[in-house]
């Protein structure tokens, strides 16, 4: 039987490091969903589709092929046949991403794809709707935050390391406007799972959390 740990909550909370560190304590496989919404946007992006023209979105979600694959460990996504890693992690795509990942097309070929997926393995799954809708039968659910502050901090450090200049303030309005965003969509918006523990990471390290979710399985 597969083993299935959901991981939601919103951007910046530590949801990617946590999941990949669960996973490979446990050796199950990572899944990040965002990375599958953002190649979906990408595709958008190229199509030279702007933010809320729906229609064309809808249209063009049943051209993007997402597949994703494993290379030592590390997701790989595809997009039509592409490997799109270094192409998704932008500001422009977490935009589009954040308004594409409304539309209802887009959503349902990527929840029968991360379905599908869990169906095979024990997986750590982390997204917004991942105990609410993707996998509502997950063994361990968790909603994880923290305070937009901190989280628009570790973006600003992250950013700093690579060099790249950043404003603490512009970081933390992005945050809010998406974690809005996110929340107040339509179709499945993030919010908690009745069933999910709530953990917030603000004054918690990396490793606290993780073992707060490993002890919440008996699996
Ligand atoms: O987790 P992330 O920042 O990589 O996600 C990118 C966008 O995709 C984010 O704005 C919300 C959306 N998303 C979603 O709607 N459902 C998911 N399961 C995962 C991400």
């Amino acid at each position: 039987m597969s083993y299935s740990i959901a991981i939601d909550g919103p951007a910046g909370a530590g949801k990617s490091t946590i999941a990949k560190l669960i996973a490979k304590k446990k050796g199950y496989i990572y899944i990040d969903t965002g990375a599958m919404y953002r190649a979906m946007a990408l595709y958008f992006i190229e199509s030279g589709i702007k933010a809320g023209e729906q229609d064309k979105i809808s249209e063009a979600a049943a051209e993007a092929d997402v597949t994703i694959s494993y290379e030592n460990g590390e997701q790989i996504v595809w997009l039509n046949g592409r490997n799109v890693n270094g192409l998704i992690r932008t500001e422009e795509v977490s935009k589009m991403a954040s308004s594409s990942s409304a539309n209802k097309d887009v959503r349902k070929k990527l929840v029968e794809l991360q379905q599908a997926l869990a169906q095979k393995e024990s997986v750590v799954m982390d997204g917004r709707d991942i105990g609410t809708c993707v996998l509502p039968n997950a063994n361990v659910k968790i909603y994880l935050t923290a305070s937009s502050h901190v989280r628009a901090v570790r973006r600003y450090e992250e950013l700093s390391a690579k060099g790249e200049s950043c404003s603490l303030e512009v970081i933390e309005k992005d945050i809010i406007e998406r974690d809005y965003q996110d929340m107040h969509r339509e179709i499945s918006p993030l919010k908690q799972a009745e069933d999910a523990v709530l953990l917030d990471s603000s004054d918690m390290t990396i490793e606290e959390v993780a073992d707060a979710i490993i002890n919440l399985c008996k699996g």
